[in-house]
Parts: structure tokens; C-alpha cells; sequence
């Protein structure tokens, strides 16, 4: 190591634990820039150390709290991986029983979901495991976002052509059989469903409906522009009829058929969670990514709303600005136990507190789009091409509803 790199890592205080480096960011030091730039786009990550030598993945703290969540050890690796088939876009559900991981892909070979399971890390002896592509019949229009609900998958599909958004029970297990539970809005289609989560108290279904899903990243999408068709779905993508409905927020009774609006007003309404306790929502707003036929709007949100979830009605109430990402869109949000929200960002996971402070980031250095918990000190992070395992303290909150 050449002198003046070491009191670079001194100074900034980068420090190795284990396979996972972690590097501890003072927001003053990037308060102000050299004015003659470079200033970075929106398209590009922010690394604010980007002197040391550092390959992603690794952790970036930027409040001490962060320590917490990471724990004593904390380490981040690739456990899939398929350089020519992004199989690991969105909508990861685990189900705990399997220990199995089902993931969605990307916008090629039709989106399929695939599973993974956990269990074959003890035997791997490269640490890598496979996943395998579930043989799902044709309800599944093009999936996009999952949780769980009462035992089995809910999938969240985006319509394809002329066919519905709707949501799926799927079974689990062989033989993965499905069952729609709701496709239209009193008769009008939605436009491209995006994900969903149960209510934590209620048992509702809370889902977004937007009119794309958000590309996989804006380098991929504009070589799958230029390599292949169908590369994608939703109205903005050429993929789906024009909306016959603003984009919103749902929620579903699946037990009375009662579907509602309980919130409007939004650019692409797209990653959805609820804090522990359920009385606060969150909505990750990706409207500055409007698809690959609309580019990137810069002026557009990039944005997680907080709302207060309104007891009687579950109305979302109160909406307030949580959190603008500082790279790339906002897209899957998931919640720790005491509440931190951890966002699929430009650069991968980054984690707030409850009230919007940016506590760090897991940086992967590509695009992740969700996220999702497998059982405590497990998180397990999509980025298409790649699945990764971060290994940390934060426990996730209880999603089998
Ligand atoms: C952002 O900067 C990169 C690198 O200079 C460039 O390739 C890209 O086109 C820019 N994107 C936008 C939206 O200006
Ligand atoms: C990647 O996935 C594709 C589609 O399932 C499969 O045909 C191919 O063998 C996989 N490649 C590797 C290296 O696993
Ligand atoms: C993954 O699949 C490959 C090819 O079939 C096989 O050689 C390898 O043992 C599998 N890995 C695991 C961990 O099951
Ligand atoms: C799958 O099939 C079983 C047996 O018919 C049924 O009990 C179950 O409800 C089905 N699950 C779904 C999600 O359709
Ligand atoms: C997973 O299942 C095991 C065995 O039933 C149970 O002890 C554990 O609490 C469950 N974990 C979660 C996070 O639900």
C-alpha cells in the first residue's frame, strides 16, 4: 500500500471486517464541492470516497446507527448469479418453511419467476447456488412485484397486451397451482400493476398501480431497446393499452371483494410497506424513470411518501415527503423491526431511519431493485444479473400475514 493511500483510508476512515469493507462517509466533507466540478447526473452513482481502492460490494455508513443494524461482523457476497439472464429483477417473497427464495425476472424471457433455495449454501462448495425457473401457467401475465398472504405467493403481474393486471395466490409447492383474486377496478382494467403488501393489523391487501415497471437499469434498457422486443411492458413501454385510470394506491379485502383507492396524486407509484406497528405507510414514487420510451425526467420524483394510515378507513392521510434517492429511483421497500426502511436504489440497498435520515448504504455499484429479509440477519438483495447475501444484525418485520 503506497503512503499516501494509507492516510487516504486513515483519513476517511475505510476499514476492513472480514469479506465486507466498511466505509464510514463524513457528509461534511462533500458539503461543498470544487466549483469548477465534476458535478455528477442523476444517472450516475456517488461514491464519495472514490479514492480507495475499493471494489463493490461494500458498506457505506453514514450515521454511527448504521454500526447497529450491521452488527459486529457484517459481510456481503454473490450467492446466484447469471451474467446472461437477469432472473433476479423484483418481487422476492421467502418463504420460511422451504427456506426458499421465489424472485422475478427482468424483461427478458417473459419475466419468469424462479427459486431459490437457501438451504443449498451448506452444501455449496463455491458459495454460489442455483435457482430454478418455475413452471407457471398462463395467469401469470408478466409478474412484477410478490409478498405473501395466508400461506401462498401473491403475485403482482403488469397485464400483457390486451390481458389484465391482476393479483395471483400461487401455491408455493409442486404443483405451484394459482388462483386470480382480483383483475379490474369495477369493470376498467388497472393499468400495470407494480407490487403489494399486507396490512399488518387489517390482513388487507395494499397494492400500486403505475403505468410502466421501471426499467432494469437505464444502460440495460437502452441496449434491450436496440436488442429485442418485447423488452418490456406497461403504456409507457409500448406493452399495454393507454390507462383508463390514474396511477394509485389500492387496498383489496380479499374476503368481502371490497377494493378502494386509498391514495392518488403520483408520478409511477411503485415499491409499498408499512411500519411495524401499520400506522404508517411508505410509497416509493419512480416517476423520473418514465419507462424506456419516456427516458429519464429529472424533475420528476424520485421520492418515498410517508403517510399516516387513517384507522376507520386505512385511507393513506397526512402524505409527506420521507426520503429523495440520491441515485437512480426509488423501487422495493422493506422494513427492519425497529422500523428502519431499506430502499432497491441506483447503487443497491440503502437504509433510512423512521424519520428519513440516511443511515448507509449496502453499495453494490449496479442497480438493485428490491430487497427482502430471510428470517434475522439475512438480507437478501436482487440485482438481476446477481443475487447477493448481506449477512447484518436487522431483523426484518413479519411479512406472513
Ligand atoms: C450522465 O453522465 C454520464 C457520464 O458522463 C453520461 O454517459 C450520461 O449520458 C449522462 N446522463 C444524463 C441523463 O445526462
Ligand atoms: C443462465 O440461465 C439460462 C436460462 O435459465 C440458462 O439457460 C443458462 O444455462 C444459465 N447459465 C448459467 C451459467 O447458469
Ligand atoms: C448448480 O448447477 C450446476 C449445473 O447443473 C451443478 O453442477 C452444481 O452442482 C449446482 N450447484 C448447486 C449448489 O447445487
Ligand atoms: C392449489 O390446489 C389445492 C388443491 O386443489 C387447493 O386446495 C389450493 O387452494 C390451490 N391453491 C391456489 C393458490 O390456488
Ligand atoms: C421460521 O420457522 C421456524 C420453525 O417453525 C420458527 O421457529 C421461526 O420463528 C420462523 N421464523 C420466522 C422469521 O418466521
Amino acid at each position: 500500500m503506497k503512503a499516501s493511500t494509507f492516510i487516504l483510508l486513515l483519513f476517511k476512515g475505510a476499514l476492513v471486517i472480514g469479506q465486507a469493507p466498511i466505509v464510514r462517509e463524513n457528509k461534511l466533507a462533500f458539503a461543498v464541492l470544487d466549483p469548477l466540478g465534476p458535478f455528477r447526473n442523476g444517472s450516475q452513482l456517488f461514491e464519495p470516497t472514490p479514492n480507495v481502492n475499493l471494489t463493490p460490494p461494500y458498506f457505506q455508513v453514514y450515521d454511527e446507527r448504521f454500526d447497529e443494524i450491521l452488527g459486529p461482523n457484517p459481510s456481503v457476497r454473490v450467492i446466484v448469479q447469471n451474467d446472461s439472464f437477469a432472473f433476479a429483477h423484483d418481487g422476492p417473497v421467502w418463504v420460511n418453511e422451504t427456506n426458499e427464495i421465489f424472485v422475478t425476472g427482468g424483461r427478458t424471457l417473459g419475466r419468469p419467476v424462479s427459486v431459490i433455495n437457501l438451504n443449498d449454501l451448506q452444501t455449496s462448495p463455491t458459495g454460489l447456488i442455483n435457482f430454478t425457473i418455475l413452471p407457471l401457467g398462463p395467469d401469470v401475465q408478466i409478474n412484477n412485484g410478490g409478498t405473501l398472504f395466508r400461506g401462498d405467493l401473491l403475485l403482482v403481474t403488469t397485464g400483457s397486451g390486451p390481458l389484465p393486471p391482476s393479483l395471483i395466490r400461487v401455491n408455493p409447492k409442486p404443483p405451484f397451482n394459482d388462483t386470480i383474486i382480483l383483475n379490474n377496478f369495477y369493470g376498467r382494467q388497472f393499468n400495470s400493476l407494480n407490487d403489494a403488501k399486507v396490512h399488518p393489523q387489517s390482513r388487507a391487501i395494499f397494492f400500486t398501480d403505475e403505468t410502466y415497471a421501471p426499467p432494469v437499469s437505464l444502460s440495460v434498457a437502452l441496449k434491450l431497446t436496440l436488442a429485442c422486443t418485447p423488452f418490456s411492458y406497461g403504456f409507457e413501454n409500448g406493452f399495454r393499452p393507454a390507462p383508463l385510470i390514474p396511477n394509485q394506491v389500492y387496498r383489496f379485502d380479499a374476503d368481502s371483494g371490497e377494493v378502494r383507492v386509498v391514495a392518488d396524486g403520483f408520478s409511477q407509484p411503485n415499491g409499498i410497506a408499512f411500519s411495524p406497528d401499520g400506522n404508517t405507510a411508505y410509497i416509493a414514487d419512480s416517476g423520473e424513470t418514465q419507462g424506456v420510451n419516456g427516458g429519464i425526467q429529472p424533475t420528476l420524483p424520485a421520492t418515498i411518501y410517508a403517510f399516516d394510515v387513517v384507522p376507520d378507513t386505512q385511507a393513506f392521510a397526512n402524505r409527506r415527503v420521507f426520503a429523495f434517492i440520491d441515485s437512480d429511483v426509488p423501487d422495493g421497500l422493506t422494513l427492519d423491526t425497529n422500523g428502519n426502511l431499506y430502499v432497491g436504489c441506483g447503487d443497491g440497498t440503502e437504509v433510512f431511519d423512521s424519520k428519513g435520515t440516511l443511515l448507509g448504504k449496502i453499495f453494490l455499484g449496479v442497480s438493485s431493485s428490491n430487497m427482502i429479509f430471510a428470517g434475522p440477519n439475512r438480507l437478501v438483495i436482487m440485482a438481476d444479473t446477481k443475487v447477493f447475501l448481506a449477512e447484518i444484525a436487522a431483523e426484518g418485520v413479519d411479512l406472513n400475514l
